[in-house]
């Protein structure tokens, strides 16, 4: 079915939808001067999101629930920016700020690394791992379903109930998708493509000089994943550090915006508009996993590359670090982006 009657089917009862989905695409439109048009793309895809949200995982996920593109099966969570508990409870807060009508399934996953230790993010994500964001998490029949087992085991199970139609986005460390790949192997390669966010390929880290934090806090996994052999398209620091939420953006488009999702931002990032910075200071906040999710949406707004990425695992100063290497197995790398039509995409589903 192609996308104007596609849409009409599924969306015609919601106008913003409809209204944002189009004002997207008039942008696609003029960047692929008409070659590329939404009726190539095949959609919604179906995706399963597992992040450790986080105040940027947060953000993918209203970017994914808001997209027609997408349709979100799942949410799993993974001990990452914060702990395994407070990842979980933050998935159902945002679930209940989104209040998505397909109520996903949602799953707790690991609550540590394959190998090491934790390594937390607080100073970033603030204590609670969403900023000063404050969500009341409501009754959770309404806006989810909680899985009775893992994510390791909700993962392999709805990608054989949609063989070759899942697309999995994993933003936070790769430990459930690596317990995934242990558990059932053979259903995972029914994924019909992994997206994730992590690594520095052609760039520093953000943790050392060298590693990424989603691949610092558990390499073993990463490695295990990038070596499955699996359709993964590599969302690393190169694009990440390339989009981002500036004051001037704040000021101009996010708060007249004047809703949940606007003031939600501005509480999650910590944004203050007397010293103009976001968190730690900072005068940028990075898009980093809300990215993944635009390259679930449209690949075309990044440019990749096939790449041998070695993950290195030895401890000592290269802990972690992604590195190319001379090799046949190879994953995307995405290695530049289309940072404008990203930031429109991104402003255009806060609205909801
Ligand atoms: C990644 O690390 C986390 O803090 C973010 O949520 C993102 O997934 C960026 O390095
Ligand atoms: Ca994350």
């Amino acid at each position: 079915m192609d996308a104007p009657s596609f849409w009409q089917k599924n969306h015609s009862s919601n106008p913003v939808d409809k209204q944002t989905y189009f004002e997207y695409h008039t942008v696609d439109f003029s960047r692929t001067l008409g070659l590329v048009t939404p009726m190539n793309y095949e959609w919604p895809k179906k995706v399963i999101i597992d992040c450790d949200v986080g105040v940027d995982d947060a953000l993918a996920l209203i970017l994914a629930f808001h997209s027609p593109e997408l349709d979100v099966e799942a949410v799993t969570g993974v001990n990452g920016n914060v702990p395994l508990d407070l990842v979980f409870e933050n998935i159902q807060k945002v679930l209940c700020l989104i209040q998505p009508k397909n109520k996903p399934l949602i799953a707790k996953g690991a609550d540590r690394p394959l190998k090491g230790e934790p390594v937390y993010a607080y100073s970033f994500h603030g204590k609670s791992g969403l900023g000063k964001a404050r969500i009341e998490k409501k009754k959770h029949e309404e806006w989810y379903r909680i899985f009775s087992g893992r994510a390791d085991e909700l993962i392999p199970k709805l990608v054989r109930q949609h063989p070759n139609e899942l697309t999995l986005i994993a933003v936070g460390p790769l430990t459930n998708v690596a317990l995934a790949l242990q558990r059932d192997l053979e259903g995972m390669t029914m994924l019909k493509e992994v997206v994730i966010m992590g690594g520095a390929v052609r760039v520093k880290g953000n943790v050392t000089p060298y590693a990424e934090f989603n691949i610092f806090v558990d390499p073993l996994a990463a490695k295990i994943v990038f070596e499955s052999g699996l359709p993964i398209t590599l969302v690393p620091l190169d694009v990440t550090h390339q989009v981002c939420l500036t004051p001037k953006v704040i000021e101009e488009r996010v708060k007249p915006l004047n809703n949940l999702f606007s003031q939600f931002v501005v509480e999650a990032t910590q944004y203050n508009s007397t010293t103009q910075r976001f968190l730690e200071n900072s005068e940028m906040f990075h898009l980093h996993d809300p990215l993944a999710v635009g390259v679930a949406i449209d690949q075309d707004l990044v440019g990749m590359k096939r790449l041998s990425i070695d993950v290195n695992t030895r401890e000592g100063d290269y802990y972690g670090q992604t590195k190319e290497v001379e090799g046949n197995l190879k994953i995307n790398a995405c290695l530049n982006v289309n940072s404008k039509t990203f930031l429109e995409l991104f402003l255009s589903r806060l609205s909801s």
